[in-house]
Parts: structure tokens; C-alpha cells; sequence
């Protein structure tokens, strides 16, 4: 019998070349066999980039702004997250989506390389959310300190290394974020930035909207801009991961729902350390036409 112990803050595994979190490994055939549909609407992001925002963004979408329609239950499991697993206490993710109804909406971190064997032919629509690199290193060493499923951060320069050499769950943000943006090429993909829903809320919630073929008025959209606002959702026990354990996510050491902004890199980063990651970002995205606002 499996138990937390067993993988709470254990090292990544690597699978097929990317350091995977412990717990999520079990069983992997179950991620790469998953049969998925054409109707499936995926939702891809790198950690830490605004998974969770517009997570409830889709769903508010999907219940027409209605919150007394939406399902009293964690957002990772209405937009369902397809590695998931908390062995020997939860359904996995493969788990719950297979039981679920269709249209499914389905979440996942996976690199392209990691996705189920019939992911493109599905040809499955999907929401890609990008963050600016250094916020979401930010974000992900806060995150790592509080989420027990992933190893401990070590202190912030340690874990700037490791982001950089894509030492950290999922791998390289650097190949996360253009191998996608180059998929925008041949497959139905909506790329959107973190920023720019910061900055323009109800243009980039539009943009989901009718993405997803939806059509609702604009009063019902500025209740969407409100209840997807970092104040509501940071006081919605649904998406702010309160309802999970303390043995999972501590909140005393950190919050899920922390700042919510752009920008707050400046605050970690030291003049050398940001010289140095400028210098590698440089080498890393040459090439590519993909560019992200650091602050806004
Ligand atoms: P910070 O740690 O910088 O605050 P993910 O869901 O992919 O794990 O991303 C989590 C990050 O998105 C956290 O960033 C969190 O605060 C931020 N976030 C979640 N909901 C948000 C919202 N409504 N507005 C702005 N940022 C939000």
C-alpha cells in the first residue's frame, strides 16, 4: 500500500527525459494510453503561469457566469488536471476524466514530447497560458516551498539554477513555451500571456469566450472579469487549494493565490543574477518570434 510518505517531497523522476513529480509517476501508461476526444478542450500551460485563473475563467465561461451553477468542487477537478494523482488517496486524473461527461475541459503541464498517444490525431482545441520566465521562477520557488509533491526549493539563487537548466517538474519553461507556440502553426491553439489578461481582463476573457464558441453579454462578462479577479479567487476556497490538507499544501509557509502580479521578480532577483539569466534567455530563445513582457 502506497502511502504520502512515500512520495511527498521526493526527488522528480525522469520520464522520457523530463524530471516528472514523484507522485504523478505511478502507473504512467495511464497518461500515455488516455484516449482523448474531439471535443476535449485543453487548457496547457508550464507551472505557475495562471493555471488556476483561467481555469475558472473556462468554467465561469461554461456556466454563463452563473456561479450558482458551477460544481462546489476543487477547480483541478472542473477543468480536470490529467496527470494528477495522489496515490493511495484519490482517483488519478486519467481516472476522473474518463468518468466524466463530454465536452471535457482537461489541464495538464505536459512538455509535447509527454502527451498521450492520440493527442494530435484528437485534434482536441486548446488554451495555451504562458508567464514571463522570471516571474514564474519566482512564483514556482514560493509554490515549491508550501506544494509537499515537489522537492524543496532549496534557497531562491539554488533554485534559479535549476529553473534555468530545466531541473524543476516539467522540465525546460524555455522548450514548454516555444515548441508550443510553434504547434500554433498546424493545430487549433488560443496563446495567451499572463500579462496581457492582467492588463486587459475582458478583452483576453473574450478571447476565451469565443474560442470556445460561446457567446454571453457584456454585463456577464464584467461579472466574469470580477469573479476571476485575484481578490475573489484568493477568497474562493474552490481554486485557492485550501480545500486540500496541510500534509499537501502548507499555507502557513506560503499562499497558492500569493500576488497575482507582474513584476514581482524585481524583488528576488539580484543585478547579477538577473545579468546572468538575461544572458542565458538570450541564448535559449534565439530564434524564436515568441516574446513575453516582464512587467507591465
Ligand atoms: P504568484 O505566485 O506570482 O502570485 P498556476 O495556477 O499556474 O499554478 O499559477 C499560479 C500563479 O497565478 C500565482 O502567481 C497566483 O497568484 C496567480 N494567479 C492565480 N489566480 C490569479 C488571478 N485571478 N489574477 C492574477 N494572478 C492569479
Amino acid at each position: 500500500m502506497i502511502s504520502p510518505e512515500d512520495y511527498l517531497r521526493h526527488d522528480v523522476k525522469i520520464i522520457h527525459g523530463y524530471p516528472m513529480i514523484y507522485a504523478f509517476t505511478y502507473n504512467w501508461e495511464r497518461i500515455e494510453q488516455f484516449q482523448c476526444k474531439p471535443d476535449d478542450v485543453w487548457l496547457i500551460t508550464f507551472p505557475k503561469s495562471g493555471t488556476a485563473w483561467v481555469s475558472e475563467i473556462m468554467d465561469l465561461i461554461r456556466h454563463d457566469g452563473d456561479v450558482e451553477k458551477q460544481e462546489k468542487i476543487d477547480i483541478g477537478r472542473r477543468v480536470q488536471m490529467l496527470e494528477s494523482a495522489i496515490p493511495g488517496i484519490l482517483l488519478e486524473g486519467t481516472e476522473y476524466l474518463e468518468k466524466m461527461s463530454s465536452p471535457r475541459f482537461v489541464r495538464t503541464h505536459l512538455p509535447i514530447s509527454l502527451l498521450p498517444k492520440n493527442f494530435w490525431e484528437s485534434k482536441g482545441k486548446v488554451i495555451y497560458v504562458a508567464r514571463n520566465a522570471k516571474d514564474v521562477v519566482v512564483s514556482y520557488y514560493n509554490f515549491d516551498k508550501m506544494n509537499k509533491f515537489n522537492p524543496e526549493p532549496g534557497t531562491f539563487p539554488e533554485f534559479l539554477e535549476k529553473f534555468m537548466s530545466g531541473n524543476v517538474p516539467y522540465g525546460s519553461w524555455y522548450e514548454h513555451v516555444t515548441s508550443w507556440w510553434e504547434k500554433k502553426k498546424d493545430h487549433p491553439i488560443l496563446y495567451l500571456f499572463y500579462e496581457d489578461i492582467k492588463e486587459h481582463p475582458k478583452r483576453e476573457i473574450r478571447k476565451v469566450m469565443q474560442f470556445l464558441g460561446k457567446q454571453l453579454d457584456e454585463e456577464t462578462l464584467d461579472r466574469i472579469v470580477q469573479r476571476t479577479s485575484f481578490e475573489t479567487m484568493k477568497n474562493n476556497i474552490w481554486v485557492n487549494y485550501k480545500s486540500y490538507p496541510s500534509t499537501f499544501f502548507d499555507h502557513d509557509i506560503s499562499s497558492f493565490m500569493r500576488k497575482g502580479i507582474a513584476g514581482d521578480w524585481k524583488n528576488y532577483f539580484t543585478v547579477a543574477e538577473n545579468e546572468k539569466f538575461d544572458a542565458d534567455y538570450e541564448k535559449k530563445m534565439r530564434g524564436t518570434t515568441l516574446k513575453f513582457r516582464s512587467e507591465i
